[in-house]
């Protein structure tokens, strides 16, 4: 429980900052982010099941695949998988040989559980993008969708060049800063997403090139929410038992993008190895 003593800690350091953002922009949600300092995002993002946990969702996935050629013989790694939708949707279109993978345990469970219920023959793994559990060359194809950010990202990149097949390609949507953002943003965003990185377009090209990533394309797609189409929204599998600190913290998130719109966007990188 949060007692109404709780530090809101992040806001007191925007109150205090000589740069603030508009405080009176801040709801309570936002005001509580100090109070969610025991609970972490990706375990809010597992226990509540949310799927299609990027930018666009299923619906920006699958006009990226459209483009690209991939068949039975396709071997496709989808890197920090969560609930295994992307993964699914894959297998099913395309009849791709998918590898599904993600750090975190819940999420591999309830990724598990929808290849069952849908019969796909996908077995998703518990691992970290940082030490992943494949041969040299293993993949003709990596997806990363909105996973790279949470990772130390110089090791995950590394990896992720390591068991792409020369010629084969990375495909990752990812998060970045459109502006430059003073302490008192960084330290909010930092303290909601834990050890999150803010990496502008240009930080994620030099740590791609610094990888011998070969950045063929930056796409800037226009997303939005539309009510008709299913696949614009998140979906839900909720963990049997949520502490309702969850539902809080999905809110406080909600109202974090809103808030930090002008300096947060996202972009795909697509490069070859
Ligand atoms: C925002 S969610 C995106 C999930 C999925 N790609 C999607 O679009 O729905 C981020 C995912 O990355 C996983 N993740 C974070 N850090 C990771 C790491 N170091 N290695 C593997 N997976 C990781 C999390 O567990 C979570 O499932």
């Amino acid at each position: 429980m949060h007692g109404p003593y709780d530090i809101p800690y992040t806001a007191m350091f925007l109150i205090e900052s000589p740069n603030p953002l508009p405080i009176h922009k801040l709801s309570q949600s936002i005001m509580k982010v100090g109070c969610f300092m025991n609970n972490s995002y990706l375990d809010c993002l597992a226990v509540l099941g949310v799927g299609g946990a990027h930018p666009g969702g299923l619906k920006l996935t699958k006009e990226l695949l459209a483009q690209e050629k991939m068949n039975e013989s396709t071997k496709i790694l989808d890197a920090g998988c969560g609930t295994g939708q992307t993964s699914a949707y894959i297998a099913k279109k395309y009849g791709c040989d998918v590898t599904a993978l993600d750090q975190n345990k819940i999420m591999v469970e309830k990724a598990n559980k929808r290849f069952l219920a849908e019969e796909i023959s996908i077995k998703a793994i518990e691992g970290t993008m940082e030490n992943l559990p494949f041969a040299n060359d293993s993949f003709d194809f990596i997806l990363s969708e909105s996973v790279m950010l949470f990772t130390n990202i110089t090791q995950s990149i590394t990896e992720l060049k390591r068991v792409l097949k020369p010629g084969g390609k990375l495909l990752a949507i990812e998060m970045v800063r459109k502006k430059k953002m003073n302490d008192a943003e960084l330290v909010t965003l930092k303290s909601f997403y834990e050890n999150t990185h803010f990496h502008s377009e240009e930080e994620w090209k030099q740590t791609l090139n610094q990888a011998k990533f070969k950045v063929i394309q930056v796409d800037k797609p226009e997303v939005q929410f539309d009510p008709e189409n299913l696949d614009t929204a998140p979906e839900y599998s909720l963990s049997k038992s949520v502490d309702p600190v969850y539902f809080e913290m999905m809110k406080a998130h909600e109202e974090m993008l809103e808030l930090y719109k002008n300096k947060l966007s996202f972009c795909v990188f697509k490069c070859t190895k």
